[in-house]
């Protein structure tokens, strides 16, 4: 037998045990070890019943994602469970932790199944790019219904053991050993004279309006293919019989296996592993964490507070006069309402955390113990300066001083104090309690215990935490200003911004650069362009009509008219005639004569700036390998995940391909479309970002 599975025996009930850490994934051995243990317990006289448990900290965590893409080996996991199911003992499924994916799928072979209170179950497959490929679009169905099944499934939420109990995935909970628990109910099954149970004899259950169901998931997963696949599989469990509706399943799952989504979310399933896997960092001891420290009570600060509260931090808010102290409590316990309204605090919790745990003040004495401090205020190196004089004169040694810039340059800062390695660059993203991105900005003298202890404050926020270099707008915000002159560009040249923002949001974005422009408040992008108006290069095309919507007191959604027009009451906005107008004019003085633009050259040319941006980006070691690129626009700027980011996209693209494309771009405007030195080494040497991403591994 597999040494990834122990055989024992308690009277008459058989024990099989998965012992394949960390999350017992069904690896070749575990599925070799499961069909040779089913086996020996059948011809292993006496064995009445047989107990599948798992060893460590869960049941199964599902298929071994390691192995997709590789040849796929026999025992393949539909005849496992077949063979489990199949078994003339009875089976039980004693579960805890998490049963995902191919581990629901084992425990839906088993005759019974009881769970520890504790436990998860759910079929994350389309988080990979797939549907359940060991028969869960079959026998769910004939178990608890197709409306509940494809709830699970297209959804790919994990549920826990009582709603799981009520769904009728499982018969039973109770608390205890999971092995223990599992043979007492073999023993008490046995003794009720309880007979094998298999899934797939039940009745399949009734048709719904598949069609309808098919649109509606396509239309909720935004451009991803496997949730509406997977209503095409469950669709043939009620319309073929067992075993057809099985190969049919089988024929979805291994064509969804080819997919470049699949590629793209099991990319992005490892990267988001991977992030925060330094080697610089490994040996190293981060600095302890209780307090915190935020200045400024905007928006961000206010977001940046209600994160760490709700991770446990007790929060030091300084409010630069009197009159704003109340507003900036206010705020904070808003959002902590909102997370009181969600279920996610119980009221003790928001009195305790909006009372006890946090203080609002003027009084920078206030921050004389925490442990690190995260500024959030205006935008401007002088304010930022004087912020941190302020701090390095009253923080303990030792605490930390983060700035929570989004470009300016964290050097100088840090320059400002006596203790630049004590400084370092934390940039949230707002709202900073929702948003999971957070880049740790490393600048030049920040010691490493102090990026280490950026990266773990990330992780006890829940945050997905990037390392970034210093230089403007780090990783992601050096990025966007690129990829949006590229839209500039296609609207003075012919396309229109809403044509734009229709041709990316199918491609997947959450939503198109111009709707993000009025989202976020057109005041922000104007005052940019002034600040960089005196240094601009005389090559640079810079459209002036957005400053004119601007200078008429529209800065988008908080004024009601941007880009587009917000009327009350609607989601979403019309495209803005003025707009119209206005870019037409400036074609007209610019002497363009506007071109039509297909949706497709839309999203090449918008894809083509922000690769080769990040390749830049990766070049000058701003970002240490392209999975952080991937990462940092994935979780901080709507990027499709199905794509994995942008530099697995340009992977699957062919890399050859865009740099000949860059370079076809660079003969109208060589300025904007210099192709980064990286991009050209990777595709003369044939090489993609993916290989960097497998060096920085080793
Ligand atoms: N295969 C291979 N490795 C896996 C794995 C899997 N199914 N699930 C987790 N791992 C690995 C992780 O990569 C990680 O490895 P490193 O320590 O080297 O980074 C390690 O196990 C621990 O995982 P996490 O850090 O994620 O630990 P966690 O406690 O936060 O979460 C988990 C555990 C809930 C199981 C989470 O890892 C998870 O959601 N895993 C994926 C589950 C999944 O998608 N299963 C379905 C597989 S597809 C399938 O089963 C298809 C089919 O029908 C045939």
């Amino acid at each position: 037998m597999s040494d990834k599975i122990s055989y024992t025996r308690n009277g008459d009930i058989a024990v099989l045990r998965i012992q394949n850490p960390p999350v017992n994934a069904l690896s070749l051995a575990v599925r070799e070890g499961l069909v040779a243990g089913i086996e020996k317990a059948e011809s292993d006289e006496g064995v009445q019943a047989v107990v599948i448990v798992g060893e460590g900290r869960a049941f199964i965590a599902g298929a071994d994602i390691t192995e997709f893409g590789k040849p796929p080996q026999e025992p393949f996991l539909p005849d496992v469970c077949k063979r489990i199911e199949a078994s003339s003992r009875i089976i039980v499924a004693s579960m805890h932790g998490v049963s995902l994916g191919g581990g629901l799928e084992i425990a839906l072979c088993a005759h019974y199944r009881i769970a520890q209170p504790s436990a998860r179950v759910g079929l994350p497959e389309v988080h990979l790019g797939l549907i359940p490929g060991a028969g869960a679009t079959q026998r769910l169905p004939r178990l608890i219904g197709v409306d509940a099944s494809l709830d699970l499934i297209t959804s790919g939420r994990q549920v826990k053991a009582d709603e799981a109990l009520k769904m009728g995935i499982i018969d039973k909970i109770v608390e205890g050993d999971p092995a223990e628990v599992g043979i007492a109910y073999a023993k008490a099954l046995l003794s009720d004279g309880a007979k094998r149970r298999a899934v797939s004899e039940m009745t399949p259950p009734e048709p719904i309006d598949w069609d309808a169901a098919y649109d509606g998931a396509l239309k909720k997963a935004r451009g991803q293919i496997s949730p509406a696949q997977a209503v095409r599989a469950v669709q043939a469990s009620v319309e073929l019989d067992f075993d057809d509706g099985m190969l049919a399943e089988r024929e979805m799952f291994m064509d969804l296996m080819k997919t470049d989504q699949r590629q793209g979310m099991i990319h992005a399933f490892f990267s988001e592993r991977a992030v925060g896997n330094l080697p610089e960092l490994k040996d190293v001891e981060p600095r302890a964490l209780k307090s915190i420290g935020v200045i400024g009570g905007g928006t961000m600060g206010a977001g940046i507070a209600t994160a760490a509260l709700l991770s446990g931090f007790s929060v030091v808010l300084i409010e630069m006069k009197d009159e704003f102290v109340a507003a900036a409590h206010d705020r904070i316990s808003g959002n902590l309402s909102g997370a009181l309204k969600r279920g996610k605090i119980s009221q003790d919790k928001f009195d305790e955390l909006t009372t006890k745990a946090l203080t609002v003040t003027t009084q920078y004495d206030a921050l004389s113990d925490v442990d690190l401090v995260v500024e959030a205020v205006f935008e401007d190196m002088a304010v930022k300066k004087d912020v941190f004089t302020k701090l390095d004169a009253v923080c303990k040694p030792g605490a930390i001083l983060a700035s929570n810039t989004s470009y300016l340059d964290v050097d100088e800062i840090a320059a400002s104090t006596l203790r630049p390695e004590d400084v370092i660059g934390l940039h949230f993203f707002s709202p900073a309690h929702v948003m999971k991105l957070l880049e740790v900005v490393v600048a030049d003298k920040t010691a490493p215990d102090v990026v280490a202890t950026g990266f773990a404050l990330g992780k006890a926020l829940g945050k997905i935490s990037v390392r970034a270099g210093v230089c403007d707008g780090f990783i992601g915000n050096r990025i966007l200003a690129t990829y949006r002159t590229a839209a500039d560009h296609m609207v003075l040249d012919g396309a229109s911004p809403y044509q734009i923002d229709k041709a990316l949001v199918n491609f997947g974005f959450a939503m198109g650069p111009f709707a993000v422009g009025d989202l976020a408040g057109l005041d922000i992008g104007w005052a940019t362009r002034k600040r960089k108006a005196p240094h601009r290069h005389p090559a640079e095309r810079v459209p002036t009509y957005v400053d004119k919507i601007c200078e008429a007191g529209n800065f988008g959604q908080k004024t009601g008219k941007g880009y587009y027009i917000y009327e009350k009451g609607t989601r979403g906005g019309i495209p803005n005639p003025e707009v119209t107008e206005l870019i037409k004019a400036e074609r007209a003085e610019r002497g363009i004569t506007p071109r039509d633009f297909t949706d497709a050259e839309i999203v090449r040319r918008y894809m083509a700036a922000m690769v080769n941006e990040a390749a830049k980006v990766v070049g000058e070691g701003i970002a240490k390998r392209p999975l952080d690129v991937d990462m940092v626009l994935l979780f901080g700027y709507g990027f499709p995940r199905y794509w994995g980011g942008p530099m697995k996209w340009a992977d699957l693209q062919g890399l050859a391909e865009l740099l000949a494309d860059i370079e076809s771009y660079a003969d109208e405007n060589a300025w904007f479309w210099q192709p980064a030195p990286l991009l050209k080494q990777l595709v003369a040497e044939g090489r993609t970002f993916d290989d960097l991403n497998k060096e920085a591994a080793k």
